[in-house]
């Protein structure tokens, strides 16, 4: 398994609670949509898988790991190989196209000069060739998530993490979007893909994880 949950709460201090008791096994490989109204706890979801949060009950074990039981030292190998996209992208304004997507690889010790050639590879096949050199205010909505997809990948993760990613951009990019994430999924990244948008999910025949009252539904979705 490459996430399982295991008897899985999560409280924000003494408020109500967010996530009741989840029971979650993903799969390597598979393209899985994370779903459910404004508030229901998707973000806070991919928060316990990306280890921004902790549990207040249960286990969250990733690539067979048990994290409650890591030590800290071994976080930033974890994360890693995993990538995330932020609904609000989330860009260093003053770095270009390039250099945002780069800075992973650069926060782990490379050169620019030794990743320039891969990283202008992947901003190719994002659609932004003719873009490298351009900063996030001189991109559109769209332009920029796919920098942000870029910077998610740029490390080859297992699991891609994306909250809401075609949450700001009009329906021709999200369209877009779209097509890269299942191309990833189909060079074998793990995605979690989570949006409140049931014409998304309604779209394409693919696992569903449906947060309802704190609680996990899964299912598979029909396409239309
Ligand atoms: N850091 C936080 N502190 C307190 N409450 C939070 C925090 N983050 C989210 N919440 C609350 O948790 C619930 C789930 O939020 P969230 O995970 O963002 O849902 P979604 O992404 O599905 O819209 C909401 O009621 C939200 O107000
Ligand atoms: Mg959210």
């Amino acid at each position: 398994m490459l996430v399982s949950f295991e008897h899985v709460s999560l409280r924000y201090q003494a408020s109500h609670t967010v996530l009741s008791d989840i029971n979650l096994a993903l799969m390597p490989g598979l393209f899985y949509f994370l779903t459910g109204s404004s508030g229901a706890g998707k973000s806070s979801l991919l928060r316990l898988i990306y280890q921004i949060e902790k549990p207040s009950e249960g286990r969250v074990v990733l690539f067979d790991k048990d994290t409650s039981q890591l030590h800290h030292s071994e976080f930033p190998a974890l994360r890693r190989r995993l990538g995330i996209v932020f609904q609000d992208f989330r860009l260093i304004p003053h770095l270009t196209a390039l250099e945002n997507a780069a800075l992973p690889l650069c926060l782990a010790g490379a050169k620019p000069s030794q990743v320039n050639a891969h990283v202008t590879e992947l901003l190719n096949w994002v659609g932004l060739g003719d873009r490298l050199h351009a900063r996030p205010f001189e991109l559109s909505g769209g332009e920029q998530q796919r920098v942000a997809i870029a910077r998610a990948v740029v490390n080859k993760p297992k699991l891609l993490l994306a909250d809401e990613p075609t949450g700001n951009v009009d329906d021709e990019s999200a369209k877009k979007l779209m097509r890269l994430f299942l191309e990833l999924n189909k060079m074998g990244t793990t995605i979690i893909f989570a949006t409140h948008q049931q014409n998304i999910v309604k779209q394409y025949a693919k696992p569903v994880l449906r947060l309802k009252n704190g609680r996990l539904v899964t299912s598979f979705s029909e396409a239309a």
